[in-house]
């Protein structure tokens, strides 16, 4: 534990702003979505693997409409710290009922915009009944693609965070807070 403290430049979202954020998604989406479940809409958290996981299962225990959950698992940025503007699909879903469900994706970080505008299309040619996005942070200054999501938690500045789920080559997950990772452990080769 000591030696990720080391990492980390400085914490920029502590846990309980997390937390704040967290609750403040959750009612949103409550009061989104309270008439079409209540009309027999399934809504389906689609959480992405696997950044994702920490925030889902903090979120879903705020929601009180009816939820499914699922997972999808999309290309990383493998060791790298930028993407590659690709997005593949490692894990697909899988459902009969999708013109019966409104799906939520549920996101760590958006920063191009490319897996969020990817997926969002490709849900809605699946034929699920609707696709909105949701995402705990958000670097509207590293954009390529216009793309807004429908639910935000966290506006943050172009740094390469972890913690909270987000990752560096696989580390840094299970910290509690999104801190700022220090340059100096990028390779070289990859420069955010
Ligand atoms: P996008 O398709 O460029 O918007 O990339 C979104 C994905 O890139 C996220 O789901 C993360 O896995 C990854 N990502 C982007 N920025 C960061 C970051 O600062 N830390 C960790 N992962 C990041
Ligand atoms: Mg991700």
């Amino acid at each position: 534990m000591a030696k990720v403290i080391d990492d980390i430049e400085r914490v920029l979202v502590d846990e309980t702003e997390i937390l704040t954020a967290v609750k403040r998604i959750a009612s949103e989406i409550d009061a989104y979505y309270r008439d079409s479940t209540a009309s027999g809409k399934k809504l389906l958290l689609l959480g992405i693997l696997k950044g994702s996981v920490v925030f889902m299962g903090d979120l879903m225990k705020h929601i009180t409409v009816p939820v499914e959950i699922d997972f999808m698992k999309v290309s990383s940025y493998g060791r790298s710290t930028k993407s590659s503007g690709s997005v593949n699909i490692m894990l697909d879903l899988f459902r009969s009922d999708l013109p019966q469900t409104d799906i939520l994706i549920i996101e760590d970080i958006i920063d191009s915009g490319r897996t969020l505008s990817y997926l969002t299309e490709y849900l809605l040619l699946k034929g699920a009944h609707s696709v909105r996005t949701c995402t705990l942070l958000d670097k509207p200054q590293r954009r390529e693609v216009d793309f807004k999501a429908d639910h935000v938690g966290i506006i943050i500045p172009d740094e390469f965070v972890v913690g909270y789920g987000l990752d560096y080559a696989e580390r840094y997950r299970t910290l509690p807070y999104i801190g700022i990772l220090k340059p100096e452990i990028y390779n070289s080769s990859n420069k955010y």
